[in-house]
């Protein structure tokens, strides 16, 4: 059984072939509207979520199917201990494939191996997103047309900062591609994404706590929000919440078409006054989501079908 746990379980011709299929949905909704005719969605969310769950759900309707949902931790029997394992178990016997959100890193791969259909990812803890990761990619590819040579900027949360982990493990798979780590001291990107993807791969990576000082270099600035609910002290939080506000002024030295993203919900790291930057893409990537998910669900069900 096909499931995707981390971006890296699609190699890149997948990815190329995923991408494709999302360009022939924007091209042609008509001819997928019955294409999951009679087959059903469990969206198991465990944490909250707007742009996900929502496009998952969006992404099923879309394609002719239908959704089943449990849409917080407290509505289902999670809440009265019941385990994961027994959880992907019982729905897998009202659904044809699971996306799975959950605070606990490692869950949804835990599903993914007691479900008898596929199971996705829709991100665990701090640790992956694959799938904002396509979505990603999506809008990436509409807007540069390649994924390869460029210089990618990340800035924020770069620690619990799981579309980050996601995104570089990605985009480290393509030639000439580098990455500028932009994060306070604390946040800075956690030591396995760094030995088992950057240094494995000998890709040129430098660090910075200041948003500024590459800001001529980058192709891609991907912003991301510093994250309430994934520390334990709030002090530590609100010291570092605003480490990062993106504001117009701060973008005199940028390319002209360098692209700004960040995978939403934003509290103050981007201003409102970027959204009007034909540089913004960060309600592109809302949009590409839903494309990249219908995309992925079909692949996914074709190849549970065998
Ligand atoms: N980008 C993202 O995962 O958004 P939600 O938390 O709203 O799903």
């Amino acid at each position: 059984m096909r499931h995707l746990i981390n971006i890296l379980d699609l190699s890149t011709q997948e990815i190329d072939e995923l991408v494709s299929v999302a360009c022939d949905i924007i091209e042609n909704p008509a001819k997928y509207a019955e294409a999951c005719r009679g087959k059903k969605l469990a969206t198991l969310f465990f944490e909250p979520s707007t742009r996900t769950r929502l496009s998952f759900e969006a992404a099923m309707y879309e394609l002719g199917g239908n959704v089943l949902t449990v849409s917080s931790a407290d509505s289902s029997s999670a809440m009265k201990g019941e385990s994961v394992a027994d959880t992907a178990k019982t729905v897998s016997c009202y659904a044809d494939i699971i996306a799975m959100r959950h605070p606990k890193e490692g869950a949804p791969y835990v599903a993914s191996i007691n479900a008898s259909v596929p199971v996705i990812n829709a991100g665990d803890g701090g640790h992956n997103h694959p799938t904002q990761t396509l979505a990603d990619l999506l809008t990436i590819y509409r807007e540069k047309g390649r994924f390869s040579d460029m210089t990618v900027g990340l800035c924020g949360d770069l620690k619990f900062g799981r579309t980050v982990h996601s995104l570089i493990g990605a985009m480290a798979r393509y030639p000439n591609v580098r990455f500028v780590l932009i994060s306070p001291e604390e946040l800075k990107l956690p030591s396995y994404v760094k030995k088992e993807i950057l240094k494995a791969r000998g890709i040129e990576y430098k660090q910075t706590t200041d948003l500024l000082e590459f800001m001529p270099e980058l192709d891609i600035l991907y912003m991301t929000r510093v994250q309430r609910e994934r520390f334990f002290n709030e002090e530590d939080y609100l010291r570092l919440k605003d480490s990062y506000i993106l504001e117009p002024k701060k973008l005199a030295t940028a390319k002209p078409d360098l692209s700004i993203m960040h995978p939403l919900p934003r509290v103050n790291e981007i201003s409102v006054a970027i959204d009007s930057d034909p540089r913004a893409c960060y309600f592109k990537q809302v949009k590409n989501g839903k494309y990249m998910r219908m995309a992925l669900i079909l692949k996914l069900l074709k190849e549970a079908q065998g």
